[in-house]
């Protein structure tokens, strides 16, 4: 439709260059013309203490990577995303100079625009029964940006974008841990006033969950013999002030987005009542442990974790080679990991392990996590796995895939029950489950990758799913081929059908 706008009007400015141009031909230049560039603001260092906290660790937990990865130009991050997209963006409240501020981050730019300080943050915070851990600690709020994901995958990217925000926001939780100082995550809280403050909802941006990070122990910024998430991090960012709304340039908007956004609007969004109660948690029931021998499940020591974090990556490809079986037991069994939210500790939320190829055949089989059941029935084949896959075929042979799963009845939408989670925190679940089942795989050696691009019918028949059960996400564990390109990175979305 736009190429052949741009066709014709193109053609009827060529062919009579010395007439004033059309006004559609006007209209189209004022369209596809850029504004002015907005005049950089000067440059500050990082000196907040709670701010360089929050930096390094969006540094370990999100932004960086130490992965080794074989051809191509691609440096990845710290968590995946669909298609390698991230649609969320950062913001950090901390204490400077004794006065509570607000910063966005701009994570490309490695920039923090300070936008508010003082008593309308403090509103804000109280409005929203949320607070800066004290002493130099630092409240990290993740924000969607759907459109991001949604311009490649259309609705579906609107789950690509919890997902993705799931395992940033987990892995951010996770990374506190790993320097000795346990964040707590917050998903039920009102967003209204942080929303206002941050100028999220005027621009496209949901408020997805905050984590309250503590200063930690004397000093640190980063793990211990690490370079993931070190005191230096923050040395590469700067700040500049962005306080005068007057003064800023104009904020970047596009028709495609709002479109995008305002077509959110009537998805329901019916979440539990907001609650300051938390409690460490694992956020599914999985049971494991039993198929392993004594200490080895989990992900060992939280002083591990950074290694673990540092260097995970997505498989490109599998082999087709089988796995020790116990290396996928040891991969699911990270599951169990407690996060520290305000989510209810149980859920409608189920974990399936299909083990079809591991080099003890014995132990091939389907397994309900939460029950430990162990399923009766044929294993689906490469070409069963291929299709379920949506023609993935360098992913068909995975030895092993999870299915994360929930009645459709848990869905929120009118009617549901109050205590009922909606999409955001069922996705959350997902995201931050799939983030433990990558730190888990990396710390036992096998390959794995999550997908978005799946056939739910087929896999609730090949692994016997409840009819009533819907997948929100998978993901495969096997033997890694790295040897090619990621075709899940590709501007088209072929594991979403297009053509
Ligand atoms: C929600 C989600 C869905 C994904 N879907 C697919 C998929 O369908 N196929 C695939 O090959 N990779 C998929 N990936 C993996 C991404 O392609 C990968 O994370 C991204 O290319 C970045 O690479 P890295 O994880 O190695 O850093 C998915 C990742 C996430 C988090």
């Amino acid at each position: 439709m736009q190429g052949k706008l741009i066709t014709q009007k193109a053609g009827s400015v060529a062919c009579a260059p010395e007439r004033e141009p059309a006004a559609g031909a006007v209209d189209l230049w004022a369209r596809v013309a850029l504004p002015a560039a907005a005049p950089e603001p000067p440059a500050e260092p990082v000196a907040a203490p709670g701010l360089r906290l929050a930096l390094s660790l969006l540094e370990e937990g999100a932004l960086t990577s130490r992965a080794k990865r074989s051809g191509g130009s691609y440096v990845g991050r710290a968590v995946p995303s669909a298609g390698a997209v991230y649609p969320y963006e950062f913001a950090v409240l901390v204490v400077e100079d004794g006065v509570p501020t607000a910063f966005r981050i701009d994570a490309d730019r490695r920039t923090c625009a300070r936008i508010a300080v003082g008593d309308r943050v403090t509103a804000a915070l109280e409005a929203s029964l949320l607070t800066v851990p004290a002493d130099g600690g630092a409240l990290v709020l993740t924000l969607t940006r759907p459109w991001l994901s949604m311009r490649k995958y259309g609705d579906r990217g609107y789950l690509y974008t919890q997902l993705d925000a799931g395992h940033a926001a987990g892995n951010l939780a996770l990374a506190a841990a790993g320097r000795g100082a346990a964040g707590v995550l917050r998903l039920r809280f009102p967003r209204e006033s942080l929303s206002e403050l941050l100028e999220a909802g005027e621009n496209c941006r949901e408020i997805h969950s905050a984590l309250l990070v503590p200063a930690g122990p004397a000093g640190s910024t980063g793990p211990v013999g690490s370079t993931g998430g070190s005191d230096e991090a923050p040395n590469r960012w700067t700040v500049h002030d962005d306080t005068d709304r007057e003064s800023r340039g104009p904020t970047w908007r596009s028709w495609l987005e709002s479109t995008c956004w305002d077509s959110l609007a009537g998805w329901p969004e019916q979440a539990g009542s907001p609650t300051v109660r938390t409690v460490p948690a694992p956020l599914a029931e999985v049971r494991a442990e039993r198929q392993l021998p004594d200490g080895s499940a989990g992900l060992g020591e939280v002083s591990g974790w950074p290694e673990l974090i540092g260097t995970r990556l997505s498989s490109k490809a599998f082999t087709g080679e089988p796995v020790p079986a116990t290396a996928v037991w040891r991969a699911v069994s990270a599951l169990s990991t407690p996060l520290e939210t305000d989510l209810p500790v149980a859920s409608p939320l189920s974990a399936t392990l299909v083990l079809r190829s591991t080099t003890d055949p014995d132990r091939d089989a389907v397994y309900r996590l939460d029950t430990g059941e162990r399923r009766p029935g044929r294993l689906p084949s490469t070409d069963e796995v291929a299709r379920a896959c949506m023609q993935q075929r360098a992913l068909a042979g995975a030895a092993a895939v999870l299915l994360l799963h929930v009645p459709r009845t848990s869905l929120a939408g009118p009617g549901s029950a109050g205590d009922a989670e909606n999409l955001r925190e069922l996705a959350f679940r997902c995201g931050a489950l799939g983030q433990l089942l990558y730190l888990g795989a990396n710390r036992a050696q096998v390959g794995v990758t999550g997908i978005g691009g799946f056939d739910t019918p087929l896999w609730r028949t090949l692994a016997g799913l409840p009819e009533d059960d819907e997948i929100l996400y998978a993901l495969l564990l096997g033997s890694p081929d790295d040897s090619g390109i990621k075709f899940d990175r590709l501007a088209m979305a072929h594991a979403q059908n297009e053509r």
